[in-house]
């Protein structure tokens, strides 16, 4: 591959309204959205948007990304005092680049392969030459000695490209997904490539030690670099791959929770699904990682061996469409909306559904609505980077009530202990965690939501960001 020429700036000639601070993820902050006849940019739903936005608005920034469509990309525009600069994807990107090397052989590899990695080679290419397109378009945004910061398994080739066009910046990557331990990662054909790209930055972050330890292992192993789990040495530079778990906005939702507004609102749904029921809620993007099928196979089980019946509770489970082209995701929302449906056939009575069911997006105020009146949050993810969900739920919980049962094999499961932490592939141990949350003692609940808060407090988003940041930068 020829790398493209960039005459680094001389002190002579300054580079015009660069920036010190260039984020690059697969998406921008925005997205298209059609209201009315018209279009206009929204916010892209996560925490990563609302983490970074105060740090880019103190510094002259700007955010690389794709807007969400196929074709040309459209002009790079201000919007929320972020500068957003557009990368465009082909219609043939899209399939090999974003549904086949991302989401059928990085995200399932990444994932302790919970459904079976597809190793293509038509589609490496179109990874190499994707993220050279966010590559040059960060080198000619970046400000002499700036920013770089390079965010998910999209874009791991970005930083060496990076450091090859702009030695004079500093280049971080963070990874929100788990980084799989060597037996699987192994597996992976273009696995030293991949090392090398990511070994191009000077600060690796992952969600888990776990996952700093298993990237460190496999550099030593297939990269050829030297040195321990907190500093490796390649190529005559010193890189540091760490732990920083994301985190959310606490103050937001606490706010948010704490509206007239939504307060109303969960009065409102409380009403509908009866006061005298208690309300287990699962939110979750419809991806095959989160274990959605497995929780409605735990509360079925409870409903059959009647040890709770429809008079005493009734589940809503709000799932976000994703990723619908990728086939393992179409299966995954077939099989769950055929279990809704046999679970409310079998179970429901007129009047009385067993499972709300709700296959959309929603506004941020309306989960803040639904996480105040669920009594039990069940997250249950056979595998996830963190899961900014369970964050959300102990967030809003200022009166420190309600109980989250969540899965031992999610990023957040090491800082929310006092969670009821749960093995999803163990049905037996998830049905009696369940009926445990649903007939736990007020007095428990507090003292377990108010740990978790306390847990919550210490690791806000803003820390997150500083934090790395501040490693960067030293
Ligand atoms: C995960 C990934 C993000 C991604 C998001 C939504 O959280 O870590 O990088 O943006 O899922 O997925 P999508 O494929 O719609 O961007």
């Amino acid at each position: 591959m020829v790398p493209i020429k960039w005459d680094p700036p001389t002190d002579r000639e300054p580079v015009p309204k660069k920036s010190q601070i260039v984020i690059v993820a697969n998406r921008l902050p925005f997205h298209r959205v059609r209201r009315g006849g018209t279009s206009e940019w929204a916010t892209s739903p996560g925490g990563l948007v609302s983490a970074l936005t105060p740090v880019l608005k103190n510094r002259t920034s700007c955010w690389i990304g794709w807007a969400g469509a196929a074709g040309a990309a459209p002009d790079p525009f201000e919007h929320e005092g972020i500068h957003n600069h557009p990368v465009r994807l082909s219609r043939d990107e899209l399939e090999t680049f974003y549904e086949g090397f991302c989401n059928r052989t990085l995200w399932p590899l990444y994932h302790d392969a919970v459904r079976t990695p597809e190793y293509r080679r038509r589609w490496w290419r179109p990874y190499v030459e994707v993220n050279r397109r966010f590559a040059e378009a960060a080198a000619g945004q970046v400000a002499r000695g700036g920013t770089v910061w390079i965010h998910d398994y999209h874009l791991q080739l970005v930083p060496a490209i990076i450091r090859e066009l702009r030695p004079d910046v500093r280049v971080g990557f963070f990874l929100h997904i788990p980084f799989p331990p060597q037996e699987l990662f192994s597996q992976l054909p273009w696995r030293q490539p991949i090392l090398a790209g990511l070994l191009g930055a000077d600060v690796v972050g992952f969600q888990t030690r776990g996952g700093a330890q298993n990237f460190s292992r496999l550099c030593r192993r297939y990269a050829g670099a030297e040195g321990t789990r907190d500093e490796l040495s390649f190529d005559g530079r010193t890189i540091h791959p760490g732990a920083y778990p994301v985190s959310i906005d606490v103050d937001r939702f606490e706010a948010l929770a704490a509206s007239e507004a939504v307060q109303r609102r969960t009065a409102e749904f409380r009403q509908r699904l009866g006061t005298d029921r208690k309300i287990i809620l699962g939110v979750d993007r419809m991806d095959y990682t989160k274990g959605i099928d497995i929780r409605l196979h735990a509360y079925r089980g409870l409903l059959r061996s009647e040890r709770i019946t429809l008079d005493e509770c009734v589940f809503v489970q709000v799932a976000v469409p994703s990723r619908e082209r990728v086939e393992q995701y179409g299966e995954l929302r077939s099989h769950v909306e055929r279990l809704v449906g046999e679970i409310n056939g079998e179970f429901g009575e007129l009047g009385r559904t067993p499972i709300h069911y709700l296959h959309r997006s929603l506004p941020v105020e309306e989960l803040v609505a639904l996480y105040l009146a669920a009594d039990v949050m069940l997250v249950t993810p056979l595998r996830d980077g963190m899961n900014l969900v369970a964050k959300e739920y102990v967030a809003a919980r200022t009166d420190n009530t309600g109980v989250l049962v969540l899965s031992e094999f999610t990023g957040s499961a090491q800082e929310l202990q006092s969670a009821l932490l749960v093995n999803p592939h163990d049905i037996d141990g998830l049905e009696a965690a369940l009926y445990t949350a649903l007939h736990m003692p007020p007095r428990e609940q507090q003292d377990r939501m108010k740990t978790l808060r306390r847990a919550l407090r210490r690791n806000d988003v803003f820390h997150w960001a500083n934090r790395f940041l501040d490693t960067l930068a030293a």
